[in-house]
């Protein structure tokens, strides 16, 4: 029987941070395998993914999910089917309600890129880059009712170059969010290296 913990990863788009997660979960080491695969969007091109690799891909049906606590209950039904434990954001551009949040408390992380708590939300590279800030990267967490808060799980940084944009920042932090990502989810599942609830900084070369 196996001993990895059954984890749902929901995303909307591209699927980059789900693909790391799954190249993880094919090693038979790795604490977690991919019991689900579920998109709000049904061209994500991550769900493509999901698919072609024998993953269990779901589109969570937005136009018969009327409001948030429709929408979270299909999110829910989904993952409870699939005999997930952990439910994993990658990229979900949607925010679960708080009773979704509060059901599944302490068991649902998420990929931000940036330092949280600097810059929530969107556009945070831009915005680092405005600001002149010398560090940046990304940040795994775990998912509370305020968007971009829970308590910090791990993180990831780089040191910014006079010659970034925000599009090669972008591609420099996603590729320390696919080092971080399983990293962590490891790290949170076996409770080793990196305590919940306290940052760790890789020093990954930039
Ligand atoms: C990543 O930058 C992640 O941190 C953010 O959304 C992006 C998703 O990228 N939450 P991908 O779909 O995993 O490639």
């Amino acid at each position: 029987m196996s001993t990895k913990t059954p984890i749902a990863v929901l995303l909307s788009g591209r699927g980059s941070n789900m693909r790391a997660l799954a190249n993880a979960a094919a090693s038979p080491d790795f604490p977690a395998r991919i019991a689900l695969v579920a998109s709000d969007r049904a061209d994500a091109p991550g769900l493509n993914f999901a698919r072609q690799n024998d993953l269990n891909a779901h589109v969570l049906d937005r136009g018969t999910a009327r409001g948030r606590g429709s929408f979270d209950a299909a999110i829910e039904a989904a993952v409870r089917r699939s005999g997930a434990e952990l439910i994993c954001l990658a990229g979900f551009m949607r925010i679960l309600g708080p009773d979704l949040v509060s059901a599944w408390h302490g068991r649902i992380i998420n990929i931000h890129p940036s330092l949280l708590p600097l810059y929530p939300g969107l556009d945070t590279h831009a915005r680092a880059l405005a600001d002149g800030v010398k560090l940046h990267g990304c940040t795994v967490h775990h998912v509370t009712e305020g968007v971009d808060e829970g308590p910090i799980i791990a993180q990831a940084a780089l040191t910014v170059s006079r010659s970034d944009t925000a599009d090669t920042l972008a591609a420099r932090v996603l590729t320390l969010e696919h080092q971080l990502y399983p990293a962590a989810l490891a790290a949170h599942l076996t409770g080793n290296d990196l305590p919940e609830q306290k940052a760790a900084i890789f020093s990954l070369p930039v």
